[in-house]
């Protein structure tokens, strides 16, 4: 009777899970392999240029990547330029006259289309900028999931919402996390990319002259070049990492514990709240950071790719197809 039925439960159950996890993301490395088999080696030379021109471009695109992640998704929205009626990203307060490496982007996708006309989307050509940012400033390397969609739409309200400010309490930060279904350990492995790169005064003025989690001596070597009084010195910029501030190492970690953190954002997670503990594991084991960093890369590349025949690939990143 029971090996008659179509639908064993097991099968059933194996069935459903198949067809819900290919829903839940329908991302894949292979997926250029046959339409564009020189995507990566296009990227990797394009950033190897920029990068050379200005090492701290690499971690400038990991951010413009998380950046894209955390507003509509993965899909390019923040490459938008307003133009006309049209309204982007761009001048939300946590991007304007913050994020950097739209041009480099520009010069990614010029070369891509060279080789692949209309084949690849800015939203992947983004993720695999974050990549290779990250690996060509010596850390971790993964298979980039890919096949996302170019929106065209973009949200100023959403990025003003959803993009963590540095003033955030660990709370909140975990919070703005879950919202895009990332763990409190995805919270503080990304926020290891804080290893490499820098910061406006504005960004962390408060911590460093109001901030009680903070080593003295950081505290005054950070004033020097940020005077209390706002606008003074708003835009000067200061390392993340004072020792290898363009190398990607588990510095960051250190720095926490320490009591070194740049940010307000940062230091929280080692208060003496939830985070500590992973905060020492990782200051302990590299290895470990580089592969939840990795893990959770991939995670926030995966937030709601529009996949399939949804939104467009954009032949200009800063403009919807015409
Ligand atoms: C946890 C919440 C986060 C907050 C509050 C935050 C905030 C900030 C701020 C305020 C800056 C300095 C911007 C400026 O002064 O112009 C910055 C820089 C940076 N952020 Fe974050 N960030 C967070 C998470 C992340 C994540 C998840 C990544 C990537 C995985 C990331 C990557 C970077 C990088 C690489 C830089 C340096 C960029 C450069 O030098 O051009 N951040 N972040
Ligand atoms: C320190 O905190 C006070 C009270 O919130 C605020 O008015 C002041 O602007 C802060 N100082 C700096 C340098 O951010």
């Amino acid at each position: 009777m029971a090996s008659s039925s179509s639908c064993r439960a097991w099968h059933c159950l194996l069935a459903l899970f198949l067809l819900s996890s290919s829903a839940y993301s329908q991302l894949s490395p292979s997926f250029y392999a046959k339409s564009c088999p020189t995507l990566q080696l296009i990227v990797r030379a394009t950033m190897i240029k920029a990068l050379l021109a200005e090492r701290r471009m690499g971690a400038s695109l990991l951010r413009l990547h998380f950046h894209d992640c955390f507003v509509q998704g993965c899909d390019g929205s923040i490459l938008l330029d307003d133009v006309g009626s049209f309204v982007g990203e761009k001048t939300a307060f946590p991007n304007v006259d913050s994020v950097r490496g739209y041009e480099v982007i520009d010069e990614i996708k010029k070369n891509v289309e060279l080789l692949c006309p209309g084949i690849v989307s800015c939203a992947d050509i983004a993720a695999l900028a974050a990549r290779d940012g990250t690996f060509l400033l010596g850390g971790p390397s993964w298979s980039v999931p890919l096949g996302r969609r170019d929106s065209t739409t973009a949200s100023l309200t959403e990025a003003n919402s959803d993009l963590p400010a540095p003033s955030l309490s660990l709370n909140l930060l975990i919070k703005a996390f879950d919202k895009k279904q990332l763990s409190p350990q995805d919270l503080t492995a990304l926020s290891g990319a804080h290893t490499i790169g820098f910061s406006q005064c504005l960004n962390f003025r408060d911590h460093i002259y109001n901030g009680t989690n903070i080593d003295p001596a950081f505290a005054t070597l950070r004033k020097r070049t940020c005077p209390a009084q706002a606008p003074n010195g708003d835009k000067n910029l200061a390392p993340f990492d004072v020792q290898t501030q363009l190398l990607f190492d588990n510095a960051y970690y250190r720095n926490l514990v320490a009591k070194r953190g740049l940010l307000n954002s940062d230091q929280v997670l080692f208060n003496g709240g939830s985070q500590d503990a992973l905060v020492r594991q990782y200051v302990a084991n590299p290895a470990l950071f580089a592969s939840d960093f990795v893990t959770a890369m991939i995670k926030m590349g995966n937030i709601n790719p529009l996949t399939g025949t949804a939104g467009q690939i954009r032949r200009n990143c800063r403009v919807v197809n015409s």
